[in-house]
């Protein structure tokens, strides 16, 4: 067992309120592509055309064409061991809750009960005249921008553009869970996108503890973490959950 991880499972073990951070990084091992490493989203996808509010109401249909062909991705993908041992952590009690970025849903469908979707959720869509929303099935989606069947206006992937607010929900509940957590798992993240990134920061202020889980170092590497666990989250994460049942 890596020593960082047994360090890192011996301050879980002395948290009261830990909360997990996570990012795309979390997903890449359920085949969901991450968006800045080589090959990312945003390689395919420019962002200033494809994931800003001005460029959705600019050209809806070209933004919706990145969704269509994410849905055949993300139609299939399932948690992997990444997403599971967090799910064991939280029922074990050693986890409060996640806020994630991540819009795939995977975390609740690998068993989490208090996840804070900080950028929405990819499987529900919302109008822009009406704010009526509905579930959306991205593989059952193609060809233009849906409409909004009560009153007909264009309907928008609920998630989170650049340009657009954090949900007025996410945002409060992240911020009484930092508030309170003393523990921070920060899982697959570049912590490049405000204020999404300016969460662990404000949990380390109040004097959490801070792990975090990724393949490369980041900002958060050499100025808040205090264990930094290098690796696939896929395989690290499911270590710290059995270093935790060894406890
Ligand atoms: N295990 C752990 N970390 C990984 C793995 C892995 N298997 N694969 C990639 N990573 C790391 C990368 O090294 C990188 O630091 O995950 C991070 C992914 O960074 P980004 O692609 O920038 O994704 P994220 O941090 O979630 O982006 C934040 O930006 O584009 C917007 O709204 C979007 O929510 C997203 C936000």
């Amino acid at each position: 067992m890596k020593p960082r991880i047994l360090e890192a499972a011996r301050a879980l073990k002395k948290a009261h309120h830990a909360v997990a951070v996570t990012g795309a990084g979390a997903s890449v091992e359920s085949g969901i592509p991450d968006f800045r490493s080589p090959n990312g989203i945003w390689e395919t996808y420019p962002p200033d055309r494809y994931a800003t509010i001005e460029a959705f109401l600019d050209d809806p249909d070209r933004v919706w064409q990145m969704w269509f062909d994410l849905g055949a991705m993300l139609g299939d993908v399932l948690p992997n061991p990444g997403h599971h041992a967090l799910a064991e952590l939280e029922a074990m009690g050693h986890l409060h809750a996640i806020i994630t970025q991540n819009i795939d849903n995977l975390h609740q469908a690998a068993g989490n009960r208090r996840v804070i979707e900080y950028h929405g959720n990819a499987r529900r869509m919302r109008c822009l005249d009406c704010d009526a929303g509905t579930a959306l099935d991205l593989a059952r989606h193609t060809g233009s921008a849906p409409h909004c069947v009560a009153c007909g206006g264009i309907m928008k992937p609920d998630v989170v553009l650049f340009g657009e607010i954090i949900p007025e929900l996410a945002m409060t509940e992240s911020e009484l869970l930092v508030r309170r957590c003393d523990f921070v798992l920060i899982v697959g993240t570049s912590a490049t996108v405000y204020p999404a990134a300016g969460i662990p920061a404000t949990a380390k202020q109040h004097g959490a503890f801070v792990v975090e889980c990724n393949v490369e170092e980041t900002d958060f590497t050499c100025s808040i973490t205090d264990i930094f666990i290098q690796g696939k989250c896929g395989e690290t994460l499911p270590l710290l959950a059995q270093a935790m049942r060894e406890l």
